[in-house]
């Protein structure tokens, strides 16, 4: 989507009015341009109640000399939130049908910038879907050509508003390359495939270098979390390592994501139904890749790492067993009680490696870790776990500013101690029972955080679980279905205040 912000009082294509609930006419100082008959068939609608503009409604006005019209209900006024403006916005974008066009004119008066610019976002994160697959059939005259929306406000608040709308655009094209990648069949995208793609985008961009760990160097630097989960696969595991701005000195925020192209379970074999879904099971690695792409869009200035731990978790003759044991990049030795476990094993190595060559400030990372973590909250929230009150503060409101929400949940003695309890091992990759598994699974990679150097205090660290907000949220407006992109956006205003 294409957005132009300006003052321009003429209409381009189908125009869009906004509107708070229960208006009984147009706000004034949005009327200029519009042509007589739409403007009188607009207030009739209004002024009789036939759009009451509740939040999450439409209603397209058409058949007049004078234009088309979508109205988009706000909701009250009193009530409206950033992320109620972004659902509005989106609402716009899902509603476009052929009879609109590709160009719109959106029409705001006497609405603050945030608010809009909230709007505009909705707009654009909602302008996305995903065709790579489709086929295209001869007699198929639909126009997928690109949207363009001018919105236009008042002379004082163009600027802003432009800014606003043009760091938008830069954030959305990392949330749509996390969706592209998590929507990705896992027979296309697969460890190496998924390594191949950074290396062209560290190509693509003098402030980026990307380094791959492959399967061999792996094995000899002693990643046994992430070899064990990859090497039943033919395709093997890898680790990629992003750094955008290497020259600016200094601690850094280092975000880590679990990459499982596919999740069978390994020889702890998954059920058969929904199985089709374990092909989201790398989008922590898929936001960390489109946060790397959202930042180099915004032009981020520091240092920034992300560290993407990539694997196929299959059964074969070649695959870990439940009951080996492994010894992993920290030296800690893991008894895999469940292959199914496996996020956990391949992250103990990129949290250990990200921790001790990297100098983070702090670490941060995404994983579609449990079942247990969508029972506990849904699709409504991550999880969050922290060894660190003040990190953990700083992601619940860049969370909520975003419309991602991420909800602190508990990093007890008591977990740390039920993966800790191995007979054989270091550390276990099942909790001793069924319950707490989300605040297991978190226990368990609290153990492969290093101390800060010449501390004795672990290095700040944060977990977001993010199995039930990666995909499949029926309540999340601003995708059509598949991959959401979550996180993008609350770690790119976490990192860099935009
Ligand atoms: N990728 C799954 C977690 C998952 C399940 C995410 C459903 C989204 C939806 C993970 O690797 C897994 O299988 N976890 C197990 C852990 C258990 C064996 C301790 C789980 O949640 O059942
Ligand atoms: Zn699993
Ligand atoms: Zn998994």
């Amino acid at each position: 989507m294409k957005v132009v912000v300006d003052t321009n009082a003429n209409i381009n294509g189908t125009l869009v009015l906004p509107v708070w609930q229960d208006s009984k006419g147009m706000v004034s100082g949005t009327e200029a341009g519009v042509h007589r008959s739409l403007k009188n068939q607009i207030e009739v609608v209004l002024g009789d109640g036939d759009f009451k503009a509740k939040s999450g409604t439409a209603m397209t006005l058409a058949g007049t000399e004078g234009g088309k019209a979508l109205l988009i209900g706000l909701g009250k006024e009193d009530d409206a939130t950033l992320q109620s403006m972004r659902e509005a916005g989106a609402k716009v974008t899902a509603s476009l049908s052929k009879i609109h066009g590709k160009t719109v004119t959106v029409k705001f008066c006497g609405v603050d910038v945030d608010r809009m610019g909230a709007f505009v976002e909705g707009m654009i994160l909602r302008d996305y879907s995903y065709d790579k697959y489709k086929s295209k059939d001869d007699d198929d005259d639909s126009d997928d050509s690109e949207i363009t929306a001018h919105v236009t406000c008042e002379d004082e608040k163009t600027a802003a508003l432009g800014k606003s709308a043009e760091i938008s655009s830069a954030v959305a094209s990392g949330v749509y390359l996390a969706r592209d990648l998590g929507n990705a069949p896992p027979n296309d995208l697969y460890p190496m495939a998924f390594a191949e793609q950074a290396i062209a985008f560290g190509e693509k961009h003098d402030n980026v270098s990307v380094k791959i760990i492959n399967y061999d160097e792996a094995r000899s630097m002693g990643m046994g979390g992430l070899v064990g989960v990859g090497m039943g696969s033919y395709r093997k595991p890898c680790m990629v390592i992003f750094e955008i701005n290497g020259d600016q000195p200094g601690p850094s925020p280092c975000i880590v994501g679990k990459g499982i192209t596919f999740d069978t379970g390994g020889i702890s074999l998954k059920p058969p139904p929904s199985m089709d879904e374990m092909k989201y099971d790398m989008h922590g690695s898929a936001t960390t890749f489109g946060l790397m792409q959202a930042l180099v869009a915004s032009g981020h200035k520091d240092r920034v790492i992300g560290v993407t731990c990539m694997a196929e978790n299959m059964p074969s003759s070649n695959a870990q067993r439940p009951g080996d044991v492994i010894t992993t990049y920290s030296g800690k030795t893991v008894e895999v009680l469940n292959t199914d476990a496996e996020g956990r094993l391949v992250l103990s190595d990129g949290l250990w490696y990200t921790g001790t060559q990297l100098n983070p400030s702090y670490i941060i990372d995404l994983a579609t870790l449990t079942g247990a973590c969508v029972v506990a909250l849904g699709h409504e929230a991550s999880g969050l776990w922290s060894n660190n009150d003040e990190l953990l503060n700083n992601i619940k409101e860049a969370g909520e500013h975003c419309g991602e929400i991420a909800w602190p949940m508990p990093l007890f003695k008591a977990f740390e101690k039920e993966m800790t309890d191995s007979k054989i091992a270091d550390v276990r990759n099942l909790g001793a029972g069924r319950w707490g598994g989300s605040n297991t699974a978190a226990a368990f990679l609290k153990q492969f955080i290093p101390n800060a150097d010449g501390t004795d205090e672990q290095i700040p660290w944060a977990h977001l679980d993010i199995a039930g907000t990666a995909w499949g949220a029926k309540t999340n407006k601003l995708v059509k279905n598949g991959a959401t992109g979550i996180h993008v956006r609350t770690l790119h205003h976490l990192i860099t205040g935009q």
